[in-house]
């Protein structure tokens, strides 16, 4: 029997087959119809009033701190419990990441962690949607709109995802989003930026696009420098394919969410929290394991049956940060050591994995 995988995609080559043969035939791989609607339509959708394609989540995320001019003497709070690239990013323009400690059941930002580290020297706050679950950003939102402090979102997990029946997109100052395989929309690699504020989209435009804008005689006219952070037709392409139909992958994932909530409760598993406001789109199916179990011997022992591996990383434990800031987060680094991520897609019959966990816990 083959290993139950962590996820599947949600694209076959059947679904592109007939846009990528006119992509083919027509010759136009970049800066076509597929871009440009696969942008309106991301903006549509989250409810943003401007989205901008790149090439990930970590090139928008770097992308919106260049634009809110982070460099060297300031700081950037960021969710602790997170994928390395929500802090290197920071780390890279010379800022200095200051490490928000989680809550415990959502492994979110904590509102009363946040007002705690905001100093004369804080730039922006970067709220990460921990495996997708937005619970608490509206309130993160608040206060950082208060403190004049902008809020940029690491939302690569995080399409489809709502709080307040707002979508992700829509909520913070700047939001980013991934389209890694392991995400809901898998464009191979790929990203997107979003946000409400004109004189930001401005800067964007004219950014992603080397710095030009319009024409200058018959050449375009480079007003600024820039950079090429783009996605190309055919990752338009499948992105399109699936932002259509990203309502019906959010459903499909929450019910085997619930089915395996249930199922592992009884054994002692704890599945993050999502607040009641919330709408989560299981970007990840993480469980805190039952106290005493051994979660690496867990994820070794499941090996061949089922893929598992950890929730996501403290950024503050993480051998650079380290040792360069000495301030490991003591919750985040417990979940790190004690969460797992289990298989989910569409269809998962989830006594598998629930009997393969309790061949390997007797
Ligand atoms: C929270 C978070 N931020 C950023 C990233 C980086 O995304 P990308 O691979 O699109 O650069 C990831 C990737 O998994 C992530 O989980």
């Amino acid at each position: 029997m083959s290993q139950i995988r962590l996820m599947r995609p949600y694209i076959s080559f059947d679904e592109v087959e007939a846009e990528f043969r006119e992509v083919f035939d027509s010759g136009i791989f970049t800066r076509g119809q597929h871009v440009e609607a696969f942008r309106a339509e991301l903006a549509v959708y989250t409810g943003a009033k401007h989205a901008f394609l790149t090439t990930s989540a970590t090139t928008s995320l770097w992308v919106c701190l260049k634009l809110l001019g982070v460099g060297p003497g300031d700081e950037v709070i960021v969710s602790d419990f997170s994928f390395p690239a929500s802090a290197n990013v920071v780390e890279d323009l010379g800022a200095r990441p200051v490490f928000a400690d989680v809550c415990p059941e959502t492994f979110n930002m904590r509102p009363e962690v946040l007002e705690a580290l905001i100093g004369p020297r804080t730039k922006a706050v970067m709220f990460v949607d921990a495996l997708g679950n937005p619970t608490g950003i509206t309130e993160i939102k608040r206060i950082c709109s208060a403190s004049g402090i902008p809020l940029i979102e690491d939302a690569a997990c995080a399409i489809g995802s709502s709080e307040h029946g707002v979508r992700c997109g829509a909520i913070a100052d700047l939001t980013c989003f991934s389209f890694h395989p392991r995400k809901l929309i898998s464009t191979g690699e790929g990203g997107a930026i979003t946000t409400n504020n004109d004189d930001w989209a401005d800067w964007l435009q004219v950014k992603l696009a080397h710095g030009a804008r319009g024409m200058k005689g018959v050449g375009l006219d480079f007003v600024d420098y820039g950079y090429n952070f783009r996605l190309s037709e055919l990752q338009a392409v499948m992105g399109r394919k699936q932002l259509a139909k990203i309502g019906a992958i959010v459903s499909e994932r929450n019910i085997v969410r619930n089915a395996y909530v249930e199922r592992l409760r009884s054994m002692g598993f704890v599945a993050q929290r999502i607040g009641g406001s919330a709408e989560h789109n299981v970007q990840s199916m993480v469980f805190r394991v039952p106290e005493g179990v051994d979660r690496d011997a867990l994820i070794a022992g499941l090996r061949g049956r089922v893929e598992a591996t950890l929730g996501t990383y403290s950024l503050s434990a993480g051998s650079f940060f380290l040792s360069k800031y000495s301030c490991r987060q003591p919750i985040s680094y417990c979940l790190e050591s004690t969460t797992i991520t289990l298989p989910l897609y569409e269809g998962l019959d989830v006594n598998l994995v629930a009997s393969a966990i309790e061949d390997v816990l007797s």
